[in-house]
């Protein structure tokens, strides 16, 4: 592989204390292309702008798919990415779906292992502190024909980054007009369509004073689907409950972990269609007791509110909440401070 590296590092002028999510990047990007049949190793280089022609298909047609994971470093200034492998797994799943040719696992893993090597200085210590790895996938093909490329361009760009909303509990719009995905739809793949598509809707809500939509069943909007950005947990009575994953859900690896540790430490996890009408009775008579997203930029959010129709359901918050207890656990592993789920670790040498 060509390595490319910057003469000077921009490291120096970035407040690690005062980071928006997804502003800041890194020293260097890795980028391989796609063309006649194949993938090319790949490159490392300094980051900085890319040139694609006007007509390249993913400005028109929008064929594109993207990752979002995490490399945590700990105290003993070890780094470790969190299960990258399922990343990796779910990566070539949504480009099947997009008809994107599959990444070489190689070419994937060495790219992203030397890139988080190189900007290591860029990963901080300290819970709440991570870098954020966006490798990506679109269309580069110049051709404004409407069907698949045949040239595409991969990469990966890494953000310094802090929890996506910090530390604060947000309120969340239950959406019955507009709809996330659809049945054989393309909602379990991570296409950046689907984030486009969720732009308007969540804007109105960001209007009315929500932060998030919770994205109902395209049918009935009553089966609640997930949040866009995270997955929805539900605490009613002692069980944990979320939405069995499905062709309109995203597979969200924090989704999953967030089960496993439930499971682990014995809280009742049932995976199970939820609804909203079962959410308000919930409520009404003191049941529910959480509402958290999970996502792998927001890691574990408690939601302290929704909004349905005109009315605002508020949640008492809860001292010794499950959320506030997997997110710790979560931590711990991510930081490598506790040793349970070894193999969620993956160590970057
Ligand atoms: C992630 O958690 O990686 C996401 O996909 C959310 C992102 C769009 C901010």
């Amino acid at each position: 592989m060509k390595i490319n590296l910057v003469e000077k590092s921009r490291i120096d002028a970035v407040n690690f204390e005062n980071l928006s999510f997804g502003k800041i990047f890194t020293d260097h990007m890795f980028i391989s292309k796609y063309k006649n049949g194949e993938w090319s190793a790949g490159e490392i280089k300094p980051y900085e702008n890319i040139s694609i022609s006007p007509s390249a298909r993913v400005l028109h047609y929008g064929q594109a798919i993207f990752e979002g994971m995490k490399c945590f470093k700990s105290e003993q200034d070890e780094l470790f990415l969190f299960r990258p492998e399922e990343n990796f797994k779910r990566f070539n799943k949504s480009s099947v779906r997009l008809a994107i040719p599959e990444i070489d696992e190689n070419i994937f893993f060495d790219g992203l292992k030397k890139l988080v090597k190189i900007d290591s200085e860029w990963v901080k210590k300290g819970i709440g502190n991570a870098l954020y790895i966006r490798p990506f996938v679109f269309a580069s093909e110049p051709s404004i024909n409407a069907s698949e490329a045949n040239e595409y361009t991969f990469m990966i760009i890494c953000s310094p980054s802090k929890s996506y909303y910090g530390d604060m509990e947000i309120s969340v719009k239950v959406e019955e007009k507009y709809s996330r995905a659809a049945k054989g739809g393309v909602g379990y793949a991570k296409a950046a369509g689907n984030y486009a598509a969720a732009f308007y809707p969540t804007k109105l809500a960001l209007d009315q004073g929500f932060q998030q939509i919770i994205w109902t069943d395209s049918n009935n909007h009553n089966a609640i689907e997930e949040a866009g950005t995270m997955n929805l947990f539900f605490v009613i009575g002692d069980k944990l409950i979320t939405s069995p994953t499905s062709d309109s859900i995203l597979d969200g690896i924090t989704r999953k972990s967030i089960i496993e540790l439930a499971e682990f430490h014995n809280i009742d996890v049932l995976e199970r269609e939820i609804t909203i009408d079962e959410i308000i009775k919930e409520h009404n008579s003191g049941n529910l007791k959480e509402i958290f997203g999970s996502g792998t930029a927001v890691v574990v959010l408690p939601i302290k509110s929704f909004g349905h129709r005109d009315q605002l359901y508020t949640l008492n918050s809860e001292k010794n909440s499950i959320s506030s207890f997997l997110k710790e656990k979560l931590n711990n592993i991510q930081y490598n401070i506790s040793n349970e789920f070894e193999n969620w670790k993956y160590k970057i040498n």
